[in-house]
């Protein structure tokens, strides 16, 4: 049963998408919709807005559904199931209208925030694999993807990489990106709980470089275009290979396309967009179920 948590270490990088598309790819390419549960351990509910909007979501907490909701009552010995607090978005978001969504939920008392500080408070870092079991998701559900909060706040990805078997972590191929990333490694190393395979996915805008350049040049700028970017080059590789140490790099990248943004995706399907993001997900599924095939359209080709 395949968990796979997705943590950065700067935000926005790129996780409440790259989960939403996995998402979107698993219920499309790979299997049954209805086997897919996301959970949304980010308490500014970036995963829900996108999916449900914000009168939806505000609706959803009004209803009692949400992990918050779910983690309250087991906490207070009622037996849980995870269906009573999920929520398939259905015509609010087309592209994953039968995935199962887990909110992070609040009320006027509290919300995931104020849970996620209890559960720390104790020491009970596998508190979210506790909620899935006993919520019977685990069962009930074949892929069960969780979105976190950036890594600024520890315990969203230490909570998620604690119920997970794969970790996916997005990031920008710039040397800030790939520092943080790497000393988000060695911290999570240092709190004992990267013994599970990661995966780096870069989430990479091959034009934007190259568009930038080209207006600069067209409005009169000088662009310095030796040694300094040699430099760069040379450092990107050594930081790249000093990662590799910690992990494995997806070969397809997550390529920029306005599909999506967060008002296309995923209120939209997304033909276009799935032909360009489909190998990057396919590579990402190859790890989470290693004995499935992984299926994109057919006509994808290699640039
Ligand atoms: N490959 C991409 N193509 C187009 N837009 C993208 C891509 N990746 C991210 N974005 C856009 O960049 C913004 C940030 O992405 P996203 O919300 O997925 O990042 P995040 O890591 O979840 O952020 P946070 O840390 O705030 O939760 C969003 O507006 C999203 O639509
Ligand atoms: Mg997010």
């Amino acid at each position: 049963m395949p968990i796979a948590s997705v943590v950065s270490a700067s935000g926005g990088a790129g996780k409440t998408t790259l989960a939403l598309l996995l998402g979107y790819y698993v219920a499309t390419h790979a299997g049954d919709p209805r086997s897919v549960l996301l959970v949304d351990l980010d308490p500014t509910a970036g995963l829900s807005l996108r999916a449900f909007g914000d009168e939806g979501y505000v609706e959803l907490c009004r209803k009692r559904k949400s992990l918050y909701h779910l983690d309250l009552d087991w906490t207070q010995g009622v037996a849980v199931d995870v269906d009573k607090y999920a929520e398939r978005p259905g015509s609010a978001a087309p592209a994953i209208s039968n995935v199962a969504i887990l909110p992070p939920g609040e009320d006027e008392s509290g919300d995931m925030a104020s849970r996620v500080d209890d559960w720390f408070r104790y020491g009970d870092r596998e508190r979210l694999l506790r909620l899935l079991k006993e919520s019977h998701a685990l069962e009930k559900y074949k892929y069960v993807i969780v979105d976190t909060a950036p890594f600024f706040d520890v315990r969203y990805s230490i909570a998620a990489i604690a119920a997970s078997n794969v970790v996916l972590i997005p990031l920008r191929p710039t040397v800030t990106d790939l520092v943080r990333t790497k000393r988000m490694v060695e911290k999570l190393k240092k709190a004992g709980i990267t013994n599970k395979p990661i995966l780096f996915i870069f989430n990479y805008d091959k034009d934007k470089f190259r568009q930038a350049t080209a207006t600069l040049v067209k409005l009169g700028f000088y662009v310095y275009k030796h040694g300094g970017t040699a430099q760069v080059q040379k450092r990107l590789m050594a930081l790249i290979e000093d990662l590799g140490r910690y992990g494995q790099f997806a070969k397809a990248v997550l390529p920029h396309i306005k599909q999506l943004s967060d008002s296309e995706f995923p209120a939209n399907k997304i033909p276009e967009g799935d032909l360009y993001t489909c190998p990057a997900m396919a590579e990402i599924f190859r790890h989470l179920a290693p004995d499935k095939t992984p299926d994109c359209p057919a006509h994808y080709e290699e640039e």
